[in-house]
């Protein structure tokens, strides 16, 4: 189904240009509802109906899609000056100003610099201590045979922790208000990509009871933040915390400067929110799939209850446990928290034969590679096994890729595995969790991938 249409080049000059197949562009509305509705299916069906590269229309906004993992690397990693982070994450900027997510170019690279040494591994293994002490104190307070909405603890607990390990404080009252907000926000962010900058700039200023809301959700929170920062700044104190590291960051690579209050004021809230959302939904569905796999339940109590024999976990054995690991890898693969990644070009780049002229957008998704039976046979079964070393060194790198990858890969990387292996252990050493019957089960791909009706579990201890 291959088509060709006249499109104008960066230069203004008009050039015939073969597109990738995809859905037929008469379909294009049809097509825009079908994405939104579904998305997950959509991208799934673009790779089974038409191989590596597609090409759709969302209204008139052309995108392609890549499901080839020689080509995500080289989208993601090799050709990472020929491309620039794509819009759908701008919608967010109210929020998260220009942190890490969100800014572009010279200005991010410089902030990664900036904000890299607070993930060094020596700085967040401290934290290991503080992640399992907080996972202990909650599984302290739940009861036999109680039933919980999983998706809500996690995102409570990985809240409070992301709160301990950045700012050094209890943060419950405001990360609750905090999180509230972000998921009202969240339910509208695929409405807001429908409209064009301009009018979501003016919607922004309506006088909506739901944007009011939000307004103050954020502003409590900055208050806190910038109170936080001049407290900081005054004292000239190293709290251990993530804040104090980008307070004391220097940029030694060019002029020796540090962040403004501002910049660390959106980096504080864009490791705020990017570093617990996406660890709560790990958990969540790893909670579920065990559930559903007594085998592969059975096993990782064996390993937990054989490293660890009743103790908290720690840094150190990280190491010791490898099914943890394992279950956690094919659980991100399954169901990975960051469904789905975008670039725009700024150059034309060649993919599959095909030529991109710039300006366009790009996707891949994690959810459909993950998916896919030409890398991982029988995909919807839940097999751990697949985690071994041996297993792993056969499937090409981008293969699996649920923290993205090359300069704007996943910065909290190794603080999100510490923390979700620490929590998983310190958790499924004392409880089982059962599905609680009439529970829909159902993924919903918002900027992460979480359980859209949540995941109701009765507690079942071990
Ligand atoms: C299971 C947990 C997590 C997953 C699956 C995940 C996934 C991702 C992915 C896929 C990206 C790249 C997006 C892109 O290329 O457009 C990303 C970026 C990012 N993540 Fe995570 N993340 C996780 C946890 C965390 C944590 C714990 C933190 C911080 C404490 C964090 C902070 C960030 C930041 C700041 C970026 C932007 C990096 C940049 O562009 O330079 N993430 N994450």
């Amino acid at each position: 189904m291959m088509e060709t249409q006249d499109t104008t080049t960066a230069k203004g000059e008009v050039s015939s240009t073969t597109f990738p197949p995809g859905p037929k562009r008469w379909w294009n509305f049809l097509n825009t509802m079908e994405s939104r509705k579904d998305p997950l299916s959509y991208y799934l069906r673009l790779r089974e109906e038409y191989g590596d590269i597609a090409f759709f229309k969302q209204g008139e906004m052309p995108f392609y899609v890549l499901f080839d993992p020689d080509d995500i690397q080289r989208l993601l990693e090799k050709e990472n000056k020929n491309v620039t982070k794509g819009e759908g994450l701008d919608r967010t900027k109210p929020l998260l100003g220009e942190g890490l997510l969100t800014s572009k170019g010279d200005f991010h690279r410089r902030q990664r610099r900036l904000v890299l040494p607070a993930f060094h591994r020596q700085r967040i293994q401290g934290y290991a201590d503080v992640m399992a002490s907080y996972a202990d104190s909650y599984q302290r307070k739940w009861q036999d045979g109680e039933v919980l909405d999983i998706s809500e603890e996690m995102m409570k607990l990985t809240l409070q922790i992301v709160g301990k390990t950045l700012f050094d404080r209890d943060v419950s009252d405001e990360a609750s208000k905090v999180g509230k907000a972000v998921d009202r926000l969240l339910q509208g962010w695929w409405l807001s990509l429908l409209l064009p900058q301009f009018l979501f700039k003016i919607v922004l200023k309506l006088p909506l009871p739901v944007l009011r809301n939000f307004q103050r959700s954020i502003d409590d929170l900055d208050k806190l933040i910038y109170q936080l920062i001049q407290e900081r700044r005054e004292s000239g104190e190293d709290h251990g915390d993530l804040l104090s590291m980008l307070l004391h960051s220097v940029d030694d690579e060019e002029d020796n400067s540090q962040m403004t209050d501002q910049q660390a004021r959106d980096e504080a809230m864009t490791l705020f929110l990017a570093g617990h959302e996406t660890t709560a939904n790990a958990l969540t569905w790893t909670f579920y799939l065990l559930a559903q796999h007594p085998e592969c339940e059975a096993k990782l109590h064996e390993e937990l209850d054989s490293v660890l024999q009743g103790r908290l976990p720690g840094y150190d054995d990280m190491a010791n446990l490898p099914y943890t690991r394992m279950v956690l890898s094919e659980s991100m693969r399954m169901y990975p928290p960051a469904w789905m990644v975008g670039r725009k070009s700024i150059a034309p780049l060649e993919f599959q034969g095909y030529t991109l002229p710039t300006g366009s957008t790009i996707l891949t998704s994690q959810y459909a590679v993950h998916h896919d039976e030409r890398l991982y046979p029988d995909p919807w079964t839940f097999d751990p096994m697949r985690w071994t070393p041996e297993e792993k060194a056969k499937r090409h790198k981008f293969a699996y890729f649920p923290f993205g990858g090359g300069i704007r890969r996943c910065i909290g990387e190794a603080f999100a595995w510490m923390e979700a292996i620490v929590l998983l252990a310190s958790l499924a050493q004392h409880w089982k969790m059962r599905l609680e019957p009439n529970q829909k089960v159902v993924p919903q791909p918002l900027i992460t991938l979480r359980p859209k009706y949540g995941i109701k579990m009765k507690l079942e201890r071990r």
